[in-house]
């Protein structure tokens, strides 16, 4: 990919559109404090608020990018109640798959993973395939980034030891060294300086710090 730090807020089921668009506003007052430079920001709303993220980040020429925290594995069609990766590439450019909430609540499998990874791939998304662990199969076909998330870590205030992201990332690297790999899991402006030396690691993935400007600025101004 870039050289480029990775942030990814993924909000899972929080905020509606005008609680999404109070955010990017509060971004855009706050944004001055940080370098972006060295940095690449990734937003993934709820659906239903997509549409007026993008509007909203196109008309104030915000250096943000949209993801979704999930797709369909099917084309377009007669998939009641499903998105597909080319209706999602309208305003997104990145897509989570196989998030830890969605194994547990919507019983996905590694199959449905690989088939949503290989079809967004297609269709022109960048793919951030979850996994919890270096048990976890990953997509061969279709990964671009893979995010490491323990679910131990998740939403709990107890994330992972950077000696076993290192481990876990060395492992998924010297299989797959050509992708991409984030940590995710209860990264916060008071853990994130423990994490950004690991080697091999090119950015995050962040829950709950994520939902106030003012703390995911806090995590951008440590890295
Ligand atoms: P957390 O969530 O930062 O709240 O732990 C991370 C995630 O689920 O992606």
């Amino acid at each position: 990919m870039n050289n480029k730090l990775l942030f990814i807020a993924n909000w899972k089921s929080n905020k509606n559109t005008a609680e999404t668009l109070l955010w990017f506003e509060e971004f855009e007052k706050l944004r001055s404090k940080v370098n972006l430079d060295n940095k690449e920001i990734i937003i993934a709303p709820s659906y239903l608020s997509i549409p007026a993220s993008y509007t909203y980040i196109q008309e104030h020429k915000l250096p943000i990018n949209l993801a979704v925290q999930d797709i369909s594995m099917f084309d377009t069609g007669a998939y009641t109640g499903e998105v597909a990766a080319s209706q999602a590439l309208e305003y997104a450019k990145f897509a989570i798959i196989g998030h830890s909430e969605r194994r547990k609540n919507q019983h996905e499998s590694d199959d449905d993973i690989a088939l949503k990874t290989a079809m967004a791939k297609d269709k022109g998304l960048k793919t951030i395939v979850c996994v919890q662990n270096e048990e976890t199969p990953i997509p061969q076909e279709g990964t671009d980034i893979v995010a490491y998330e323990p679910v131990f870590a998740i939403g709990t205030g107890n994330p992972d030891t950077p000696e076993n992201i290192t481990s876990v990332f060395t492992y998924i690297h010297e299989k797959n060294p050509d992708l991409t790999l984030l940590y995710g899991g209860s990264v916060a402006p008071d853990t994130i300086t423990n994490f950004k030396n690991i080697p091999l690691l090119s950015g995050f993935l962040i829950g709950s710090a994520s939902l106030e400007a003012e703390s995911f600025i806090q995590l951008l101004l440590q890295c």
